[in-house]
Formats: C-alpha cells, sequence, structure tokens
C-alpha cells in the first residue's frame, strides 16, 4: 500500500535507465574484456616466460637470459668474471679483474629498475620481409627519435643530415671508408688511423698509411687522406678535431662516446660524417645498431649501397628494440637517463682518482671541467677508459706490471702510446669496477710500505724518502 503511495513516474524512468545502464555495462565488460583477454593471450605467455627468467636474481652477481642454457627448467645463471656456483654467490678471490673490453655494461641496472617502459614484445610476424619497395627498410619514427634525441643532448646537428643506419658503429666506419675513397680519387685513398680495421678488409680502394700527424702537412692533390677522428678520444677521452687538412682531406668522426656519460657537451659536433652507436649511449652493444649523420648526398648513398650490399640493412627487430630503448632515454627530455649514466661514471672516476692521487708510482689523464650544454653547468669528466701510466723507470712494461698484480688492461701499443700505457675499462659491470678497486689499493698500499703515507692539504700522499735523498745529495 505504502508503496502505491509514493510511486511516481519519474521513479520509473530512473529505475529503467539505471537497468539499461547496467545492462551496457555488463555487455561491455563481456565482449570487450573477452576482447581484450583474447588480446593478450599471445603476448602474455611471452611475458610470463620472460619475467620467469627475469626472476632469477643470480645473487646480483650475474644474469639469466631468455635464450640461456636451461638445466631441469631452471634457466641458468651466467655469473659475473670472478664469482660462480650455480646462483653465482662464490667469489673467486685470485681472479683477475678483467678491464680490458669495452663492454658499457654499467647502464644495466638504468634498464633493470626501468624494465616496464623498455621491454619490447616482437611478435612472430614482425616485418618478415628483406626490405619494402625495394629498399631496405628504416623505420622513419627511430630517425625521428634520433634527430630528436641530439636536438634534447645538443651534441650533433642533424638538420640537412641523411641517416644511415648499420649494424653498430663498425660497419658504418667501413661503409663510410668505401664512400670516401671513391672520391674524385684515382689512386687508392690512404686511411690514417684504425689500422687494423683498414688491414683487415685488404681492400683495393684504399690502405693504412700509418699515424695522422704524419701527414699533417702533405698536399698530394690526387690522393684522398681519409681521417679518423674519434672524439672523445678513445682511450684518453679528450675531444679532437681532425688533424689533416686540405681539400684532399676527409674525416670521418667517430663519436661513440660523445653523450653526457662520458664528457661535457661543450657545443652540437657539426661536421660532415658524424658516426654515433647504441653501444655507448645505452649500453646495448649487442643489438649491434649504430647511424650516421652525412651532409653529403653522395656519400649517404654511397654509404647506404654499402650497407645495404654488406647486410641488407640492419635488422629490423634491432630497429624495434632501439627505438623502444630511445623513447625512455628521451623520457623526461634525457634527464633521468644521462643523470644515471653520469653520475654511476663519475662516481668510479673520483673513486680512482682518489685512489691513484697518493700513488707516484701510477698516473691517470687529466680532462679540465668544461661546460657542459647538456647539464647547463661546468662538469668534470668521467671518461670511459682510465689512460694509466706506469712512471717509475723500471715499470716500462706497464701492461705486465698491472698483469702481475691482477689487473688485465689494454696494452698502450694497440693505441700508438707507448709501453708505458695501459687502458682500463671503467663502463663494466659494477663487479668488474670493484674488483679493479680492490688490487688498485693494494697496488697503491704495497707502494707505501717503502715509503710514508702522510697527509698534505687532508690528502694522504705517499713519500718516498729514497727518492727525497737522493734528491738532497
Ligand atoms: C670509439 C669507438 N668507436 C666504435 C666502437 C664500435 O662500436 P659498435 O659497437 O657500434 O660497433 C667502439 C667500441 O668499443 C668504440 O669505443
Amino acid at each position: 500500500m505504502g508503496f502505491a503511495k509514493i510511486w511516481k513516474p519519474k521513479y520509473g524512468i530512473c529505475l529503467v535507465s539505471s537497468m539499461v545502464l547496467n545492462l551496457l555495462l555488463i555487455g561491455y565488460l563481456l565482449f570487450v574484456g573477452t576482447k581484450w583477454n583474447w588480446e593478450l593471450s599471445w603476448s602474455m605467455r611471452a611475458a610470463m616466460e620472460a619475467e620467469a627468467v627475469a626472476s632469477e636474481l643470480c645473487s646480483g652477481h650475474g644474469r639469466a637470459y631468455l635464450d640461456g642454457l636451461v638445466v631441469d627448467g631452471k634457466p641458468v645463471c651466467e655469473c659475473n668474471t670472478c664469482f660462480g656456483g650455480p646462483d653465482c654467490s662464490l667469489f673467486s678471490p685470485g681472479c683477475a679483474a678483467d678491464v680490458d673490453s669495452g663492454n658499457p655494461l654499467f647502464l644495466e641496472p638504468f634498464w633493470m629498475q626501468n624494465a616496464a617502459s623498455s621491454a619490447v614484445l616482437v611478435a612472430g610476424w614482425h616485418r618478415m620481409g628483406y626490405q619494402v619497395n625495394d629498399q631496405a627498410h628504416i623505420s622513419t619514427e627511430l630517425e625521428k627519435h634520433i634527430r630528436k634525441l641530439h636536438s634534447v643532448v645538443g651534441n650533433a646537428v642533424t638538420e640537412k643530415r641523411f641517416i644511415v643506419f648499420g649494424a653498430g658503429s663498425s660497419q658504418l666506419l667501413n661503409a663510410a671508408v668505401h664512400a670516401l675513397s671513391q672520391d674524385k680519387s684515382t689512386s687508392p685513398a690512404g686511411v690514417v688511423a684504425y689500422k687494423a680495421q683498414t688491414e683487415f678488409f685488404r681492400s683495393n680502394d684504399y690502405k693504412f698509411l700509418g699515424d695522422a700527424a704524419l701527414w699533417k702537412n702533405a698536399s698530394d692533390a690526387n690522393v684522398n687522406i681519409i681521417e679518423f677522428v674519434t672524439s672523445p678520444n678513445n682511450p684518453d677521452g679528450h675531444l679532437m678535431k681532425a688533424v689533416v687538412q686540405g681539400d684532399y682531406a676527409k674525416a670521418i668522426y667517430d663519436h661513440a662516446n660523445l653523450w653526457p656519460h662520458y664528457t661535457a657537451i661543450p657545443a652540437p659536433a657539426d661536421e660532415d660524417l658524424m658516426i654515433f652507436t647504441l653501444s655507448k649511449l645505452t649500453g646495448h652493444a649487442g643489438s649491434r645498431f649504430g647511424w650516421a649523420l652525412i651532409k653529403n648526398e653522395a656519400i649517404y648513398q654511397r654509404m647506404a649501397t654499402y650497407v645495404y650490399e654488406n647486410s641488407v640493412g640492419v635488422s629490423q627487430d634491432t630497429q624495434l628494440v632501439a627505438l623502444k630503448l630511445l623513447k625512455v632515454v628521451l623520457e623526461g627530455n634525457g634527464g633521468d637517463f644521462f643523470d644515471f649514466g653520469s653520475t654511476t661514471m663519475r662516481s668510479r672516476w673520483e673513486t680512482l682518482s682518489e685512489a691513484l692521487s697518493v700513488s707516484n708510482r701510477f698516473s691517470i689523464q687529466e680532462i679540465e671541467p668544461r661546460y657542459c650544454r647538456f647539464f647547463r653547468q661546468v662538469r668534470v669528466t668521467s671518461p670511459a677508459f682510465a689512460w694509466l701510466k706506469c712512471e717509475r723507470d723500471e715499470d716500462k712494461d706497464c701492461y705486465s706490471v698491472l698483469k702481475t698484480a691482477g689487473i688485465i688492461g689494454r696494452q698502450g701499443t694497440v693505441f700508438g702510446g707507448g709501453s708505458r700505457y695501459v687502458r682500463l675499462s671503467l663502463i663494466a659491470t659494477q663487479d668488474d669496477f670493484d674488483l679493479l678497486m680492490s688490487k688498485i689499493n693494494t697496488l697503491v698500499s704495497d707502494e707505501c710500505v717503502d715509503s710514508k703515507l702522510v697527509e698534505d692539504h687532508n690528502q694522504p700522499i705517499c713519500v718516498d724518502y729514497k727518492l727525497i735523498m737522493n734528491h738532497t745529495l
């Protein structure tokens, strides 16, 4: 009865509208929800596989990979140097610090912290063909992101430049020599620097001529001199300019390390032919991806042809990975990524410099702080490699001195720097760096056994009393 009393038509309208809305919502959830689940069905399995492997922590001293060994259904840990055991927890105390290679694994923790944004799922049918429209496919999105990255970082001019992709910068360095050696020349071109690669390819178009300094004043107009300019320099990290000048001189700028992790960026590089690589930018050396910025169209065409003939372009999967990584790098205009990279590298450089500051036996290069356009402040350097010198007369073979002390570096002679020098990589894993530092600290403290450790301006220094006595006499 009461119901009949309060019943009004407007309540009926509300009831019907609410029922219709609920039906629509249920229909939406059933239809779209099922479709959504169906869409996730094939990727979900891949995602679960990836996460299962990633959950193998390997004690923080190794990794398990999707394509790694599987034993008893479990992914096998691949341990960092000097670590072993099924979960990489066993350290081998006598093991040498191997800091020879330029493997840029210091960035691995950044990618693990950014696992969700950097993961890529590749469909089984992703870009299966060799080419698109008779051309090796170059991702326009990736090209756009590369140009944007250079503009955000301010390390290279990309306006009015052509871009060629390559399987790492190594392929592009060869493509560039090929392209430049065909330029207005009747004789084989001469290549200065990068001896090993130049001689390995034994081309009819070019030959190795020795150090760039030898050709500084040469002026044979009929012979092209192709100079590799590595800037920042490998091994000492200094910013470099071409030495060989004149109409016959052509430079290939290898800017692998021209990123804010390793150097201040004083101004955008504006050279005719510049080569960059993902290897030293994001650390993904294994993906084999590099790019060249080229001013001249004919040189661009020749380089593109070289890459096409050499490897029919660059892996489509790699281009997809590179695009995803660059999107993460560009988040917040590169702030998080380059902060992580430069903070890690700076802390390593400071730790090493501090340890060696008390040594009379070993020294490392000095690089002046410079204004960095990216960080908008003067920055101290954090080079990828330490260029260590053995100062004592008797330590002529510095590589052997370090090797005996359990440090494997790269001989200075490989870089034309003489046997008193050794290159030490600072871009490897934290384990590698920690081990290097423990060996360096032992060497330096052994040095102080015969000497005395004193405080000078709050800095501990080793005073070699034998040296002081010799001087006084
Ligand atoms: C200065 C320099 N250029 C080029 C390369 C080769 O790089 P990519 O991995 O792109 O072939 C390296 C690698 O260590 C390097 O240090």
